[in-house]
């Protein structure tokens, strides 16, 4: 304990070697600030260099038009990110390495920029083969296999408007998000490999169908090759399609506003958000967070650990990096399949110099030990990357020292699936690194830090509310089908301001440090979960009457879920039923939402008003002493019932 208290207050700033300040992209401190001011003060001149880089049908005629909380980007202006991902790339990169995959079971492909643009191209024209037109919703359910990025991509080139949905997610979270898009058409694999089972997509599918009725066709890659039901005139293999498929497919020109993808993001109410990102402001901002944070070079393999179901995936595998013309990889399976040095036997066997992954991730590689990596030789990483949540200092010396060995940078990135890209962190060759820090706000971002009302909070140091003053390129646009929950989510309590949710500190360096969520949200191995998702889950159960939901500190996710649940008359608290409660919630939303515990309880602890005690429920979960006032509590004999209530 002493150990951890004494990381905790962790003072020392580190700073990026020599030889990496001195290849870096950017390498003056100077030079930073005289951008970053230069993306503030004269908005259209920053971005417009950035954006002519990248090719356009048709250039823009305005950069910006802020009418909050509506922004416009590039207005007028024509581009296709798929151009921008591969065509753009032939003449230079055809032969590079676009792709690299490494299949759980040990099988890999590789496909180059001429590859996958042939794949790509094919695949968008199998999807109008399927009757998929500009702006219709397609969803995608898939493992981490390049199907999934050539299924992204595909619809991109068309103008249809992908929802990725996560391979982990239950049938029913597949439905309801299906549903919400009123998609026409699903992409989904026999299977995935997950620790050496199969992840039943296909039979997902089928049962979400049944209650997704806008879904018309349904494409099937064959993946784990184990038999699986096909609906005639419905279902249709990828392999079948693509194998009469024409290569020529010229890319459609999109409207820089025109929807790009929905993704799905948890919020405080109990139904996902469909986050909307649109074309040219999403496309520049991933290209140059992608280049400078990571600070691309021709040569680098990147590899980011993350899943093409999350915006990481999104941003950070497939469109920042393949606009740059960078190697990206993606791996399929767990970190621990065969054993626990997966992924350095990786890093070792493509010699990746970039590696992006999530704190959770690298605390269970501290659990499994250091003789794992030490394995292996991981001398080609350069810069490494965290994301997803705070990483507590003790987790950040360590991939500092056992897998950078004080010779990597890391950068620590804040940002959200609203965010659409990086927002805060520090450049590698530029700034000293503060572990647990995230750091600087990246060009164009302007953050603030304010109390309830609004005032900004100026004492270094002092917590408050993380806002965003200005819009970026890659802002939401709005929440599908949803405009007003989009204005009141995000626009409403600090007015013409974006609030992220997030709480936040800024020390006298300027260096922002994120403090976690301060609404119902929780971040469980860096996924986020509403509080109320996860309670009208087990709502929904025949012998629920009432659940709160509360997060409790956790050393591998972060976050653990506890659930306070109350029973209807004629349903006895058990440990079967507890277990069945589990195993509901799984159904309902999927494994990461599973409760790590369950308490079943006469009553939750409300005022006099009916409102839940939330505060009192995360101190009984995480078996703190019960602080702070109780006497607005009904029932005062609630708390001591509650804390000698089994955990089950
Ligand atoms: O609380 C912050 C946390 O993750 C939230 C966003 O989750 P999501 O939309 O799923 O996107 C995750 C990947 C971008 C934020 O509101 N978060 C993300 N990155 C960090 C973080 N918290 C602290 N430090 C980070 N680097």
């Amino acid at each position: 304990m002493e150990k951890i208290e004494a990381v905790l207050k962790e003072e020392r700033v580190f700073q990026p070697s020599e030889d990496f300040r001195q290849a870096a992209r950017i390498r003056r401190l100077e030079d930073y600030e005289a951008l970053y001011r230069e993306s503030l003060q004269e908005p259209e001149k920053f971005w417009s260099r950035v954006a002519s880089e990248l090719h356009w049908f048709k250039p823009w005629d305005k950069v910006l038009e802020w009418n909050p909380p509506n922004a416009k980007w590039f207005i007028g202006g024509q581009l296709n990110l798929s151009y921008n991902c591969l065509d753009r790339h032939l003449a230079t990169r055809g032969n590079k390495a676009a792709i690299i995959f490494e299949g759980e079971p040990g099988d890999s492909r590789i496909l180059t920029y001429q590859q996958l643009h042939r794949e790509v191209s094919k695949f968008a024209n199998v999807l109008k083969g399927l009757g998929v037109r500009k702006g219709d919703r397609v969803t995608i359910y898939l493992p981490m296999i390049p199907e999934a990025a050539i299924a992204m991509l595909a619809c991109v080139r068309i103008g249809a408007v992908h929802s990725v949905v996560f391979g982990g997610f239950s049938a029913s979270a597949l439905a309801d998000r299906i549903n919400d898009a009123q998609a026409k058409v699903l992409i989904t694999a026999d299977g995935g490999w997950r620790r050496g089972n199969v992840v039943p997509l296909k039979v997902n599918s089928d049962e979400a169908l049944a209650d997704a009725k806008s879904v018309e066709q349904v494409v099937v890659v064959r993946r784990t090759g184990h038999e699986v039901p096909m609906e005639r005139g419905r279902d249709h293999w990828y392999h079948e399609l693509m194998a009469s498929a024409s290569p020529d497919c010229p890319p459609e020109p999109m409207d820089a506003e025109d929807p790009l993808f929905i993704l799905y993001t948890s919020g405080s109410t109990g139904k996902p958000k469909g986050v909307l990102h649109t074309t040219g402001g999403y496309s520049v901002y991933t290209y140059l967070t992608a280049q400078y944070i990571f600070d691309l070079k021709e040569s680098d393999t990147y590899f980011c650990t993350a899943d093409v179901g999350w915006i990481t995936g999104h941003s950070y595998v497939v469109y920042g990096l393949l606009q740059n013309g960078a190697t990206t990889l993606m791996y399929e399976g767990a970190p621990n399949t065969p054993d626990e040095g997966r992924i350095w036997s990786i890093i070792e066997k493509y010699s990746v110099s970039i590696l992006y992954t999530a704190p959770t991730a690298i605390r269970a590689f501290m659990k499994w030990g250091e003789q794992w990596p030490l394995k292996y030789n991981l001398s080609s990483l350069r810069l490494l990357g965290s994301v997803g949540e705070p990483i507590n200092p003790e987790a950040w010396f360590w991939y500092y020292k056992v897998i950078g060995k004080e010779r990597c940078p890391i950068v620590d990135t804040w940002w959200q699936t609203e965010t659409g890209g990086i927002m805060i962190t520090t450049l590698p060759g530029v700034h000293p690194m503060k572990p647990g820090h995230a750091g600087k706000p990246f060009f164009g971002v302007q953050p603030e830090i304010v109390d309830t009302s609004g005032q900004p909070v100026n004492n270094p140091d002092e917590g408050g509310h993380l806002i965003i003053q200005k819009p970026w390129p890659s802002m939401l646009r709005t929440v599908w089908g949803d405009p007003e929950r989009f204005e009141r989510q995000y626009f409403s309590q600090y007015p013409g301001n974006y609030f992220t949710g997030d709480g936040a500190r800024r020390d006298e360096d300027g260096y922002y440090l994120i403090l976690g969520r301060v609404d119902d949200v929780l971040n469980v191995s860096g996924h986020r979960l509403g509080t109320m998702e996860v309670e009208s889950a087990l709502v929904s159960h025949p012998a629920v009457a009432e659940a709160a939901v509360v997060g409790r500190p956790d050393p591998i996710k972060g976050e653990g879920i506890v659930a306070f649940v109350t029973l209807k008359t004629g349903f006895s608290p058990s440990a079967e039923l507890a277990q069945e409660l589990k195993a509901h919630v799984v159904k309902a939303i999927g494994a990461i939402a599973r409760p790590d515990e369950i308490r079943l309880t006469d009553a939750l602890p409300k005022t006099r008003s009916g409102k839940i005690m939330r505060r009192l429920l995360r101190q009984v979960a995480s078996g703190e002493e019960i602080k702070g006032d109780t006497s607005t509590l009904e029932d005062r004999g609630v708390v001591e019932r509650l804390k000698s209530t089994p955990a089950q």
